[in-house]
């Protein structure tokens, strides 16, 4: 009996299952009521009573190791079936889920892509800046209603100190800072100090154009800017400039586009006039080109200003402006395919 047992334990202690019906086959083969070590218990009856102590102890200790044994074999079978599901190497890839560009940058890009086509480099400037950089230097005279608290972020503590209105601030730095010829565009957010709507909003973004040569003309302006009309809208954009004021330009000008969307027929659009306007423009004013240090005896330039917002609603159709920065992913990815 003793020599039984100890060839089971030696048994036991080596048993091997690769499949969960193995561990289960094994189980019965040993421990069922039939099984090798539950026959044994059965003899225990025959076994001399002077042995009884020493056999009862082996045997129970066989049926424990045979229980332990087979417990283990089953856990790491069930264990290794489940990591086994999830590294299926037969099933399809999950479609990976890729971010889109902002439409708003999707047509920052367009315009840049435009204007660097005729010669234009780009700059950025510093969204927080000082009055003179977005006034002062520009020709705004002291009393003008930008520089109210009204339609303009300052710090409180100190008045100087405000986020800039307009990206024509960038003219300040470059022409302060480089000699002509200077052909380039600034892109960039501004702030204004306006309620959130549909159609305005407390930060926007444009894009400012600024070429200054000797002999530059209005000609040449009106040249660029017919040039980007017709790559960004289709060559069958028309052009129309309205005579209009702004401190920092003279003349300066308003530019209209043909309705892109009824083809200038006439639509609820473009309020049934067949034009939308969507920049102003103008030759940069003497006063400015002095107080950047170039000398407006010799130089003299254009400038153009146009907002990013208003060019991708009429490029995409957008009706609400806060959609621009609620990221909305449903919104997003209605440009996946844009360019
Ligand atoms: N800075 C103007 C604005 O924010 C836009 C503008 C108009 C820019 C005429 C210019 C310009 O450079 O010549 O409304």
């Amino acid at each position: 009996m003793k020599t039984k047992i100890q060839q089971l334990l030696e048994e036991v202690n080596s048993l091997k299952a690769s499949t969960l019906e193995e561990a289960e086959a094994l189980r019965i083969k040993y421990l069922s009521k039939k099984g090798e070590i539950t026959n044994l218990f059965n003899d225990f009856r025959n076994v001399p009573n002077e042995e009884k102590r020493e056999v009862g102890q082996l045997l129970n200790e066989l049926k424990n190791n045979a229980q332990e044994k087979l417990n283990t074999l089953k856990e790491v079978l069930t264990a290794s079936g489940k990591t086994e599901q999830k590294t299926d190497l037969t099933r399809t890839a999950e479609p990976l889920k890729l971010g889109t560009r902002h439409p708003l940058s999707l047509v920052k890009q367009e315009i840049a892509d435009i204007f660097s086509r005729i010669g234009f480099t780009i700059a950025e400037g510093p969204e927080i800046e000082n009055d003179w950089n977005v006034f002062g230097a520009l020709n705004f005279p002291p009393e003008h209603p930008a520089r109210d608290m009204q339609d303009t972020f300052f710090i409180e503590k100190n008045p100087d100190i405000l986020l800039r209105t307009h990206t024509s601030s960038v003219q300040t730095h470059v022409m302060s800072s480089q000699k002509p010829p200077i052909r380039m565009i600034f892109p960039g957010r501004v702030y204004r100090n306006e309620a959130i709507s549909y159609r305005a909003h407390c930060f926007f973004h444009q894009v400012e154009g600024l070429y200054i040569d000797k002999n530059v003309s209005f000609a040449d302006l009106k040249q660029a800017l017919l040039y980007f009309a017709k790559e960004m809208f289709g060559p069958d954009t028309k052009i129309r400039l309205r005579p209009s004021y702004f401190p920092f330009t003279e003349p300066s000008a308003e530019m209209d586009i043909s309705c892109n969307l009824c083809g200038g027929e006439g639509c609820a659009f473009c309020k049934h006039t067949g034009w939308v306007e969507i920049l102003g423009c103008g030759m940069v004013d003497p006063n400015v080109l002095d107080n950047c240090g170039i000398d407006s005896k010799f130089y003299s330039g254009y400038a153009f200003g146009m907002g990013v917002e208003r060019i991708t609603n009429l490029k995409y159709q957008v009706k609400d402006l806060r959609l621009f920065s609620e990221n909305d992913v449903r919104f997003l990815e209605e440009f996946t395919n844009a360019f």
